[in-house]
């Protein structure tokens, strides 16, 4: 089957079918693969283009991301942080949208609430890829499961995603965990869990892809003979800082530790989309634990560094899988 998936909206997995994400990956292999020879080719190249890379939250590896891909692309970019620009404040996001998509190729977009990346991609006219809204971070399941199968030549792998699962990084990660057809294990107490919508839809698409889709409020259960396990911090960008005392209460028990890493397969790994608060070497670590006494967060500092860890592989990963979804789409 071809796949096309010229001037489309990436802005959620969920939004794909199982072919246009193994395309997607497939695409991101390759261009690795060039990269790391030298042999970046013609083939790739978009000449005459521009994009936007529009964030109203901060960011360090989605935006480099995509500087650094469009660079390499023949594309030039624009960064346009929330208080740089009018949009949403005396600016409507259809009309940013309208006058974007006379200028640029292509946007990336972070921000809030989901539906201002939908009305961005509605009004634009042009490809607009989210680059993390609080309910979804499509791009980063990418980078993931191009780690995944990295390390394990199959994506078709025990999945554990241990912490706050009702966020973007659980919503997407159960999604694309039943695209590859692994076995996902959502960990954390049940009000942490997705909603139902959320969980519906990786059920439908495991269906057709084998995949399992499962939540326990048990680490010992969800972590035994595990090959990936995987959190994210317990306080997400745009959460006030009142919620960490409840967060620490509740998400504790489900930090990934040494003891956790143990109950796993011997070859698993340990995965974070970053940034992480697994010392005190930030301001905001520092702060946290000083009010509550802490001195890791949602994963050990020895773990994080441990050679299990593959942060920073997964990391790098996220330019090769941009690059793919940028040259694929405009
Ligand atoms: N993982 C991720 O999206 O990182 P940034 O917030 O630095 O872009
Ligand atoms: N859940 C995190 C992901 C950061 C990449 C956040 O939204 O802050």
């Amino acid at each position: 089957m071809t796949i096309n998936l010229k001037n489309r909206s990436i802005l959620t997995v969920a939004d794909l079918t199982t072919e246009e994400v193994k395309y997607l990956l497939n695409l991101s292999q390759d261009l690795k693969k060039a990269k790391k020879s030298g042999k970046e080719t013609s083939e790739y190249k978009k000449s005459n283009k521009n994009i936007a890379v529009i964030m109203q939250k901060t960011s360090t590896r989605t935006r480099s991301a995509f500087e650094v891909a469009a660079m390499n692309l023949g594309i030039g970019t624009t960064y346009i942080s929330g208080s740089d620009s009018q949009m949403g404040i005396k600016e409507s996001m259809e009309d940013t949208a309208k006058v974007m998509g006379r200028f640029y190729d292509g946007i990336a977009f972070r921000g809030f609430k989901h539906q201002d990346v939908e009305i961005l991609a509605k009004n634009a006219g042009v490809p607009v890829w989210n680059a993390l809204t609080d309910k979804w971070h499509p791009t980063q399941m990418f980078a993931d499961y191009l780690t995944v199968l990295e390390n394990f030549k199959t994506t078709k792998v025990k999945f554990v995603f241990f912490g706050d699962a009702k966020n973007n990084m659980g919503n997407s990660l159960v999604v694309m965990s039943a695209h590859m057809g692994a076995h996902f294990v959502g960990c954390a107490p049940k009000t942490y869990w997705p909603s139902d919508e959320v969980i519906k839809k990786a059920n439908e698409i495991a269906k057709k892809t084998g995949a399992k889709i499962e939540f326990t409020e048990d680490p010992m259960i969800a972590s035994k003979d595990a090959d990936v396990l995987y959190t994210d911090i317990w306080v997400s960008m745009g959460e006030p800082d009142e919620v960490w005392k409840k967060r620490i209460h509740d998400l504790k028990p489900y930090q990934i530790n040494k003891k956790l890493m143990n109950n796993a397969k011997k070859t698993a790994i340990f995965m974070h989309c970053l940034p992480s608060y697994h010392d005190l070497n930030t301001d905001i670590a520092k702060e946290i634990s000083k009010k509550f006494g802490l001195k890791e967060f949602e994963v050990t500092d020895e773990v994080f560094r441990s050679n299990q860890s593959k942060v920073f592989d997964e990391a790098e990963n996220r330019m090769h899988t941009i690059k793919a979804i940028i040259a694929a789409t405009i």
